[in-house]
């Protein structure tokens, strides 16, 4: 009995810490568990532009002005559509171009870095001052019922944040192009989301799908 007892007392705390180690191996592969999967998240921050305005593009109530108006209004959602995990954006660089391809800058605009929480949205109205754009044809254009394009590129950094978990920083570079008619708003109604890769221009999407299935091409 007291041999029993001695057994008990022994088994006892090895019993305890039997439950303590369990408990800390749950624990630690749970915390591997969230590191990986903050460092293999994959979902960027969705990016759209809500609102593109080029007063000088406006003919509508525009069409005396003897001075063109140098800047655009812009406004931009930056959107974390994750439910466990916030972002950490480094500074924002925005680069307007006038034209569908990343040829002639002609404004730069940076945003602050600030921290999304998880499921947050964040909006960034403001105006840019632009240089060079070739304002004669770009009214012409419009005068003439057709559109004009500038194209929006976004560059940044991200972190991802979960629990006290950071990921290391992961480019994000996205962009898009706005189609401007003479009212001097953007033509498509909804946002336009800004998207990762070289948008191929209308003309030559022919090309880069024959570069993609050369097989098809050939016949
Ligand atoms: C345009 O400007 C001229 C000269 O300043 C003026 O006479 C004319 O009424 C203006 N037209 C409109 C539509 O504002
Ligand atoms: C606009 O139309 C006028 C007259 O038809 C033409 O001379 C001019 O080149 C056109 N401009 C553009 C940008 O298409
Ligand atoms: C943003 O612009 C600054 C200044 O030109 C540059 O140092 C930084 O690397 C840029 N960031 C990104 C993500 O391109
Ligand atoms: C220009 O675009 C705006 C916004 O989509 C639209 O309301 C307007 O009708 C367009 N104007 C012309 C002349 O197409």
């Amino acid at each position: 009995m007291s041999q029993l007892d001695r057994m008990r007392a022994m088994a006892h705390p090895i019993f305890i810490l039997y439950k303590l180690c369990c408990l800390i191996v749950v624990f630690i592969i749970t915390l591997l568990i969230i590191l990986i999967v903050v460092n293999t998240n994959t979902v960027r921050p969705s990016c759209s532009i809500k609102n593109f305005y080029v007063p000088a593009l406006n003919r509508l109530d525009n069409s005396n002005a003897s001075t063109i108006n140098n800047f655009i209004f812009f406004d931009l959602e930056l959107k974390n559509r994750l439910d466990q995990i916030s972002v950490r954006y480094d500074t924002i660089n925005l680069t307007f171009f006038y034209g569908p391809k990343p040829s002639l800058p002609i404004g730069y605009y940076t945003v602050r870095g600030f921290y999304q929480g998880k499921k947050k949205g964040a909006q960034r109205r403001d105006v840019v001052e632009t240089h060079g754009v070739p304002w004669f044809d770009a009214v012409n254009a419009v005068s003439n019922g057709s559109t004009v394009v500038f194209r929006l590129e976004l560059a940044t950094k991200v972190k991802f944040k979960e629990w006290f978990f950071m990921s290391k920083k992961r480019n994000l570079a996205v962009s898009a192009t706005v189609e401007i008619n003479n009212s001097g708003k953007k033509v498509q109604k909804k946002a336009i989301k800004l998207t990762s890769g070289i948008q191929a221009p209308a003309q030559t999407q022919a090309q880069a799908q024959a570069q993609a299935h050369p097989g098809k091409a050939a016949i």
